[in-house]
């Protein structure tokens, strides 16, 4: 029986603003567009590749592709034998179209004091001094180069700089530790790192280059020496917080790393690190740029997998730049004269198709933002918007949920009266938070758009069209151009119709991953396996009467903590690293402003106790072995878990437990059920 859904009763038509200069307009157009898209990609992508720089002025072979596994390997190529650069794409075209002094980024630093800009120009010119660095450092097309930067101009550069020349960036997101920073650098075998000294978040400081240090020792330990690492010495331009000079009770980071004259200390290994202003102002800022196949690579980006080692997603130049450009100015209607503002950091997928590439490739003007949302203050999102007249913004849930929590005030001392589009990402997002987002953010004017995808598919794969498509808060509504969208039950049948069921999709799309780097068996069988001719998002979702797709969230076993996804294998891993920890199970647990937290279920090894300082202990282990970020909201000792005849523990169960729900279903295939009592009457007295 269908539940009624009193969210799904509401709906919302595009603003008229928003509508009458839309690059889509009415919900025909998009069938129209959608159809055709489906039925002759080539036909669609072809016209939208023509307004992009091939070299020898061709698209190749268009489109070609195996999705059934039965049918032998998976593979998907665009417009193969083509040539063509993205850096070039992203700035030369423009400066060359005489656009170069039109502004590329506002940097925004973590303090309202520290601001700058940049134009295409400018950013060319750096872009080439910092490409002719590293091939004058023997970086070749083809070579992996690791990034671990914070928000800041030099990032952009750095990622631009290594596509120039043909190598391939593997942006590791500045939050992760030195044991992620690591697997990633190994996993990639990148020879050359790009970083900073270090970064504010807030109060609290970020030592980057400390960290980068203690990765690359542990490298070389597992047989990868990174020969080169070019370092922003950001610190030394950033002013620093006030709480960092109070004398009543002293910053915790200013005894151990400033100098007494308040100067931010680094080790200096001089085989390897160079200062990346030294290193690269000396340097030409004209670079040609090496042309590519567009099925070449561009770029890795690990993400959790269900096994507990990352995946390194492979995406390729030619149908990423395409795919990452359109869905830019589709999803958003990007004109000329927007500014633009997305608050993902650019060490995840959002940030690479929707801070730089996207942008970039539709000539945009962008803030580019260092901070926290909360810093100095709550209202510091609309502090920004107001400065720079933004009038699309791209955020998450988790930081809607945070924000709403101070009420409307912060919202209304700023003037937010720019905004058009307002878009969210990264995990489903629960009604109240987007009408609070469309009433007190958008004024009740703007559009919302909900856009579901993943680092896997490259850019927006279902997300409704601000100037076209009627909303419903909480769905992301419909597949976006050249998207099949199709819900199966687990035999794999179709669900046509109203209905929920696995999420997949049938035929590719120019910018979905071409492989898992250096493990395309990997890739076969987590995206293909499970369902032949489909590619399997991991997602459940529902079809309602009006044929509006609602995610539901994933169906393995990943959880997503403030739209950072995780796997329970890799928190499990870490945790039972911890010497007095026999076996660890983690669920999550609804959260209301991470959207998930941990909940972890440890049974310790004989003898052992169950103390605040182990709790500690495992908790700092989780943040060292993966990020701050994965810290487990609550850990319960357990005698015993859940486990079936077969040994497969049963996660539902301990979710059941973990929000406090006796209905535990059908436990009559547990080896012994008196564990599952057991365990709920020791939930611990904060859950
Ligand atoms: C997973 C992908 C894509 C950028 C950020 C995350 C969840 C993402 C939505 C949305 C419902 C969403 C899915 C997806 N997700 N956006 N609008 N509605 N769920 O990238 O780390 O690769 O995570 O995030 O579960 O599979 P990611």
């Amino acid at each position: 029986m269908a539940m009624a859904n009193s969210a799904e009763e509401l709906v919302f038509n595009p603003p008229e603003l928003v509508a009458k200069n839309a690059h889509c307009s009415s919900m025909e157009q998009y069938r129209e567009m959608h159809k055709e898209s489906i039925k002759d990609p080539e036909a669609f992508w072809s016209k939208i590749a023509k307004e992009f720089h091939f070299e020898n002025n061709s698209v190749g072979k268009f489109f070609e592709y195996n999705f059934d596994i039965t049918k032998g390997p998976i593979f998907i190529q665009w417009m193969k034998g083509s040539r063509t650069n993205i850096c070039y794409n992203c700035l030369d075209r423009h400066v060359l179209a005489g656009k170069g002094d039109a502004i590329a980024f506002y940097w925004e630093g973590n303090d309202p004091a520290d601001r700058n800009s940049v134009t295409y120009a400018e950013l060319l010119s750096e872009v080439c001094q910092v490409a002719n660095f590293l091939k004058s450092r023997g970086v070749a097309a083809g070579d992996r180069v690791a990034i671990y930067m914070p928000m800041i101009k030099e990032l952009v550069v750095a990622m631009l700089a290594v596509a120039r020349i043909g190598a391939v960036h593997n942006i590791v997101f500045g939050g992760y530790s030195a044991d992620s920073l690591c697997d990633r650098i190994v996993d990639a075998g990148a020879e050359v790192l790009l970083c900073a000294d270090g970064v504010w978040r807030g109060n609290k400081l970020v030592h980057l280059k400390e960290i980068a240090d203690e990765a690359m020792k542990m490298c070389s330990s597992r047989g990868v020496e990174v020969r080169l690492n070019v370092v922003v010495r950001h610190m030394t331009r950033v002013t620093h917080p006030a709480s960092l000079h109070d004398t009543s009770n002293g910053h915790p980071a200013k005894k151990t790393h400033f100098d007494h004259q308040g100067r931010y200390k680094v080790t200096w290994n001089s085989d390897v690190d160079v200062d990346w202003e030294t290193a690269t102002s000396s340097s030409s800022s004209e670079c040609p740029v090496v042309w590519l196949d567009s099925e070449d690579p561009l770029f890795m980006l690990y993400t959790s997998g269900s096994t507990g080692k990352p995946k390194g997603v492979l995406h390729t130049v030619g149908g990423y730049m395409l795919y990452a450009a359109t869905t830019f100015k589709y999803s958003f209607n990007y004109h000329p004269g927007d500014v633009y503002f997305c608050t993902a950091d650019i060490g995840w997928i959002t940030g690479h198709s929707y801070v730089t590439y996207g942008p970039l490739l539709n000539g945009a003007t962008s803030v580019l933002f260092e901070g926290v949302p909360t810093y100095p203050h709550t209202g510091r999102f609309w502090e920004i918007i107001e400065r720079y007249k933004v009038s699309k913004f791209y955020t998450a849930p988790t930081a809607i949920r945070t924000l709403m929590k101070y009420g409307d005030e912060p919202v209304k001392k700023f003037d937010v009266s720019s905004l058009r589009v307002l878009g969210t990402v990264g995990e489903p997002i629960n009604p109240e938070a987007w009408l609070w987002y469309h009433r007190v953010v958008g004024g009740g004017n703007a559009a919302i758009v909900d856009t579901f995808w993943q680092t896997e598919t490259g850019g927006h794969v279902i997300t409704p069209l601000p100037g076209a498509t009627p909303t419903k808060p909480g769905s992301a509504c419909f597949p976006f151009f050249g998207i099949s969208v199709c819900l199966l039950d687990e035999a794999g049948e179709e669900i046509e119709g109203e209905g929920e069921g696995y999420l997949v999709f049938r035929q590719p799309w120019p910018g979905m991953m071409r492989s898992v780097y250096n493990n395309h068996q990997r890739f076969q069988e987590t995206y293909f396996q499970k369902f032949p001719g489909f590619y399997t998002t991991g997602d459940g979702a529902r079809r309602d009467k009006d044929g509006y797709i609602w995610v539901t969230g994933r169906i393995d076993d990943m959880l997503n903590v403030s739209g950072h996804l995780l796997s329970t294998a890799q928190v499990e891993s870490a945790l039972v690293e911890v010497e007095q920890v026999a076996e660890a199970a983690a669920v999550a647990r609804p959260h209301p402003v991470k959207g998930e937290c941990l909940y972890c279920f440890v049974t310790l090894k004989q003898g052992e106790k169950f103390t605040e300082e182990l709790v500690a202990d495992m908790k700092n282990k989780v943040r060292s072995k993966i990020g701050p970020f994965a810290q487990p909201d609550y850990l319960q000792l357990a005698p015993g878990l859940p486990k079936t005849r077969s040994g497969k523990i049963m996660r539902r169960v301990l979710r059941k437990i973990a929000v406090g729900d006796r209905d535990f279903g059908d436990i009559t295939t547990l080896a012994d059920p008196t564990v599952v009592e057991l365990l709920f009457e020791n939930r611990p007295a904060n859950a």
